[in-house]
């Protein structure tokens, strides 16, 4: 069988399926987790809802629909005669915050904690539902007072801190969407955000704690707000206490304005339709895509997937979901499905490194984490640091563990199992995209026997699959692009501003079908395993090879910690296949090493997929969300001048690299 079978190239005359037998042990993963008995017996879902949601779909959502309080029951479940704009429970009326916060108060759980919030330097706050409710109703009435209105945006450009949530939360209890920029990003970027969302108020601090440091948060809106004159007031949250520029015209410091308020506020119903966020995706080329999500899809599908996926049982877990509010993870997984769920939750501002590689662990140990969802990118950094790192603290308390972000390695996998999860706790690998608002494609703790670096299955009420380039779906062991073929509650509505560009990206490259933009292949049990992104896919001597499954291959020897692959132009293959790796703790670079590398992926993947050249290095240029900029790479292996760095985390990395790779391929 051969690899990834997906391909974006222009040229689809090159794209054919290899006979190259060789590749046809790629990913044989035998290994099998099936899940803990106690777990099993007890799981909040069980196989019923697989059975259930394919006999009715629309009828199984209806019933996700009930976990909510609707101040309008809905009647109606999908409207799909508008393909793609498709609207959910259109006649129903909610109100988000009242869900997330109120309604667990007056069901008596007001004293039950919502917020562990563990700051970088150590400090920490418990807040919990009563006072989330306290909090949040001060600041939706400070927000009215400045005069937002629903349906007005509003940026919100914080560090991970309790006025995170409680910013979020205000927004949507006044039905002023959202536009959460994540803190890490620049000016421009946040004065385009703005501009594009038209937003008229900001919500930002004076800074936040990183690597031990206060890292100024305010000057970035300061030189934003200066291009956007629609901006009307700035709030300013105190939280470094570092000295900030003022404009006394509109900046307001977030503690006045919120102080002054009443704790009550009446929370207005919304149309399930009404817009809840607007969420930029940075995509590879072109103009940030704002995607727009509403409020009752896609809180049923928040709410049901976080309850589903990781089991959670609200009046004993300890939950902690360590991406920032900045991206859709946390916005889904740290505020409107746990919080509709009434869970109690971890909230960590800093980095796993600060004040040293056990963060992570300590704070499992502290506050007995139950519940960890963390990245790959994470996962291979803890494996990098050391087994000996996590195995100094208790963690016991461990009972189910998330993966998100990006194909998981099969070793990462293996690694997470043992060093974290303690060989008991399941795996739940979840796909996913901004897009889709919620986990779409992923094990179920307490059902699917896992199998590492799978996603396998599409979730009871979602409906995937693979298909060719042909849009015809393909037979089992078989691979090509990933599509979403009905349409689901917490769909993305559209593209703020650009209803064409919505169609087009999504909807037009299969009839009727959702395209994803990843490549997948089916293995001969029919699960789903993601391949990365279709740009990212090479051509070596016309066969097609994911990145991911090298990527893998090389993760799987264990002196490597992480790879990245790409594929650079080659006279003689095409594409040449370059990795770029990291070591784990003390292994030592060599020319031997490298060699060993090489054989190892011939014979994990056959030889077509032996890389030309290995290149070890200390880091790997990451987008701020954790993603691998391969884009970069493939510039530095051709020897080209560096395309846009603007949203690496660390632009130094690629001037360490490129002295690595003096003269290039
Ligand atoms: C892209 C979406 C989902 C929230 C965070 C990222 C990749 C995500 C997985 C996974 C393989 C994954 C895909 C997807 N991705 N989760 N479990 N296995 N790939 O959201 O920034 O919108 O990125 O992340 O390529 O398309 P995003």
């Amino acid at each position: 069988m051969p690899c990834g079978r997906t391909n974006t190239r222009a040229d689809k005359g090159r794209w054919r399926v290899s006979s190259n037998e060789s590749l046809a042990n790629l990913l044989k993963e035998e290994r099998r987790f099936t899940p803990p008995e106690t777990l099993a017996a007890s799981a909040n879902v069980t196989a019923q809802a697989y059975e259930q949601a394919a006999a009715d779909r629309l009828g199984f959502w209806a019933e996700q629909a009930r976990r909510l309080s609707w101040a309008t029951e809905p009647q109606q479940t999908l409207d799909w005669l508008n393909a793609p704009f498709a609207k959910w429970f259109a006649d129903g009326e909610l109100n988000v915050a009242y869900n997330c916060v109120d309604r667990h108060v007056e069901a008596g759980l007001g004293d039950r904690v919502a917020l562990h919030f563990e700051g970088e330097p150590g400090d920490t706050r418990t807040v919990t539902y009563a006072e989330l409710k306290d909090e949040v109703s001060r600041a939706a009435n400070a927000l009215t007072e400045l005069g937002v209105r629903a349906g007005d945006r509003v940026a919100v450009y914080l560090p991970m801190i309790p006025e995170a949530v409680i910013a979020m939360l205000a927004c949507a209890r006044i039905g002023a969407p959202h536009s959460v920029v994540f803190g890490g990003f620049s000016a421009d970027a946040v004065a385009s955000r703005i501009q594009d969302a038209d937003a008229k108020i900001v919500i930002t601090a004076d800074g936040g704690w990183r690597r031990g440091k206060p890292s100024a948060l305010k000057p970035a809106i300061d030189e934003a707000v200066a291009s956007c004159p629609q901006v009307e007031h700035v709030l300013v949250v105190r939280r470094t206490g570092q000295d900030v520029a003022w404009d006394e015209s509109h900046d307001v410091w977030w503690h006045e304005v919120t102080e002054r308020q009443s704790t009550e506020h009446e929370p207005q119903a919304f149309n399930a339709e009404h817009p809840l966020f607007i969420l930029y995706t940075s995509g590879t080329t072109g103009k940030p895509k704002g995607i727009l999500h509403t409020s009752g899809g896609y809180l049923t599908q928040a709410a049901f997937t976080h309850h589903a996926v990781f089991d959670l049982k609200p009046e004993t877990d300890v939950y902690w979901c360590t991406a920032d509010i900045g991206w859709v993870t946390g916005h889904s997984y740290i505020v409107y499905g746990p919080l509709a769920n009434g869970a109690t939750q971890v909230l960590y501002e800093g980095t796993p490194d600060t004040p040293h590689q056990g963060r992570f662990w300590e704070i499992v140990q502290k506050y007995g984490v139950s519940i960890l969802y963390t990245a790959p990118t994470a996962i291979r950094t803890f494996m990098k640091w050391g087994d000996e790192i996590p195995a100094k603290f208790d963690l016991s308390s461990l009972r189910v563990l998330g993966s998100v972000g990006e194909p998981i390695n099969p070793e990462a996998w293996m690694w997470y199992r043992r060093n974290i999860g303690g060989d008991r706790c399941p795996i739940v690998d979840t796909w996913w995209q901004t897009e889709t608002g919620a986990m779409m494609i992923s094990p179920l703790p307490g059902v699917t026997a896992t199998k590492p670096g799978s996603a396998q299955t599409p979730l009871p009420g979602i409906a995937a699959t693979v298909v060719d380039d042909e849009g015809r779906e393909v037979p089992d062991g078989a691979g090509g692009y990933l599509v979403l073929t009905e349409p689901w509650p917490s769909m993305l509505r559209t593209i703020w501003g650009d209803d064409q560009r919505y169609v087009d990206t999504y909807w037009s490259r299969f009839q009727g079908r959702y395209f994803a933009g990843d490549g997948a292949k089916k293995d001969d049990d029919g699960d789903i395993w993601l391949l990365g992104r279709v740009d990212d896919v090479m051509l070596v001597s016309g066969h097609n090879i994911s990145t991911t499954e090298v990527e893998s291959a090389l993760v799987s020897h264990p002196k490597v910690a992480e790879a990245a692959v790409v594929g650079a132009a080659d006279a003689t293959t095409g594409q040449a296949i370059v990795a770029f790796v990291i070591l784990r703790g003390s292994a030592q670079d060599s020319d031997e090493l490298t060699a060993e590398l090489r054989d190892h992926v011939a014979k994990a993947l056959g030889p077509i997929a032996k890389p030309k050249r290995v290149l070890t290095v200390a880091e790997l240029p990451k987008t701020r969300s954790g993603k691998i900029m391969r884009r970069l790479l493939r510039d530095v292996a051709e020897n080209r001048e560096l395309g846009d760095v603007t949203t690496l985390t660390d632009s130094t990395v690629m001037d360490l690299i490129q002295t690595k790779l003096p003269t290039a391929s």
